[in-house]
């Protein structure tokens, strides 16, 4: 059950910070740019993506540090491969030191720091509500590029708080029905959370958020862009903050342990349901697959080895960073568009002259194509376009002869 009123016990040092800064905006200048990874359900390798993210972001010669905010599970400095931290989390949020920077430990992966969680530290998973917001201040003041924080299992206030308060925030799931479902759940959570905080002051649109909130929607039937007609409707204002904070939610997906290419079907499955019953857009930044040697890696304390030199894991990681985070291919979209179509060409309503390919899954260019944007119009010219699935259709002739 999701507990919505936080016992707010500000020390004097919180004093001055108002609550609000819980889903502050994206940092500038520069801060650290922080990416927090959750995905409601534990044991479906949020660790090993934050870890995998982490390493790809520092062997591209960034500075990288990662945070082990998982409070009742810890386990982090064991797959990088240390044993024992010396200084931990627990250190910062009992004082001990003024700044998470001074828990900060070098990793075995060049360019890679880690703040330690606690492991085994009896009461650090109920944190305060004051020492969380500290902790969520005092990520984008570590002297780092990106800060990568792991997110422990659950849908408690401390797990979506963290996760609202990234500047990039990415889901990871399996492609497993339990997982799909517990993703959609913990989005569906998060965004509420965030609509909340914004209308903290308003009786009025907490009131609605409450009626549809429930899962069967018993009370109140409308999807959020309904209920956000209705608050433009009463007061402009309000209405132009709830459809700007609706599209700055614009969460990323991973999914993790695919054992066939076929299954990324399911993280198709759980845009189209986030896009359709909650109007989020939730970008697919690609997968890992399932690699069997990871439990032996971890055993002998090779991190490297996580992502191997010629791994495609490896590659995965390297070109989802460069297309979504180092700003190659940078891709500029409407807010609020439809992220995913599972449709090869898309016809406007009002002109039936007017025909664009959609990138889909469905396009027979899709498993090599460089240029993958699930939902949004091809980029490829026409003439490549035609060009490649002729060749490919000759291939398959060709094969089909032989
Ligand atoms: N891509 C993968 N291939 C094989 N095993 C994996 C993969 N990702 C994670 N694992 C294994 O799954 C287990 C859970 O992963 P972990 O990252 O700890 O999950 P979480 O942080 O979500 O609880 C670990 O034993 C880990 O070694
Ligand atoms: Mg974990």
């Amino acid at each position: 059950m999701i507990q919505e009123t936080d016992s707010i016990a500000y020390s004097e040092e919180d004093a001055e910070q108002s609550e609000t800064s819980v889903a502050s905006p994206p940092s500038t200048g520069s801060q650290a740019k922080v990416i927090t990874v959750a995905g409601g359900k534990g044991g479906i390798g949020k660790t090993m993506i934050c870890a995998s993210l982490s390493m790809a972001l520092a062997q591209a010669g960034l500075r990288v540090t990662l945070v082990d905010a998982d409070l009742g599970g810890a386990n982090l400095h064991t797959v990088l491969g240390m044993y024992m931290p010396a200084k931990t989390l627990h250190d910062f949020i009992q004082r001990r030191v003024k700044t998470l920077d001074e828990v900060t430990m070098p990793t075995p992966i060049e360019g890679l720091k880690l703040v330690c969680g606690a492991p085994g530290v009896v009461g650090l998973a109920n944190i305060q509500h004051w020492e969380k917001l500290k902790m969520i201040r005092h990520l984008r003041k570590l002297s780092a590029d990106y800060v990568v924080v792991d997110i422990g299992a659950g849908m408690s206030l401390n797990e979506i708080d963290l996760f609202n308060s990234g500047d990039i925030t990415i889901v990871v799931a399996n492609p497993e029905p339990t997982s799909i479902q517990e993703c959609y759940n913990f989005l569906k959570v998060a965004i509420f959370r965030r609509l909340r905080r914004e209308f903290s002051d308003s009786f009025t649109v907490q009131e609605l958020l409450d009626r549809c909130k429930d899962p069967s929607h018993a009370n109140d039937r409308r999807l959020l862009t309904e209920i956000g007609d209705e608050i433009m409707a009463a007061d402009r204002r309000d209405g132009v903050l709830f459809f700007k904070t609706l599209n700055a939610f614009a969460p990323k997906l991973i999914l993790n342990r695919v054992f066939d290419y076929q299954e990324t079907r399911d993280g198709l499955a759980l845009q189209i349901a986030t896009q359709d019953l909650l109007q989020i857009k939730l970008d697919y930044w690609g997968y890992m697959s399932y690699d069997p040697s990871i439990p032996q890696v971890v055993r002998a304390a090779r991190p490297h080895d996580i992502l191997a030199p010629e791994s495609l894991n490896r590659q995965r990681f390297l070109s989802m960073i460069r297309k979504y985070l180092l700003g190659e291919n940078i891709r500029y979209q409407r807010p609020g568009a439809r992220m995913i179509l599972p449709l090869l060409y898309h016809q406007k309503k009002n002109d039936p002259n007017w025909v664009s390919r959609i990138c889909s899954l469905q396009c027979q260019l899709w498993g090599n194509c460089p240029l993958q944007e699930g939902g949004m119009p091809c980029r490829m010219p026409e003439e490549e376009f035609n060009e490649k699935l002729g060749r490919l259709g000759n291939l398959k002739t060709q094969t089909l002869a032989a």
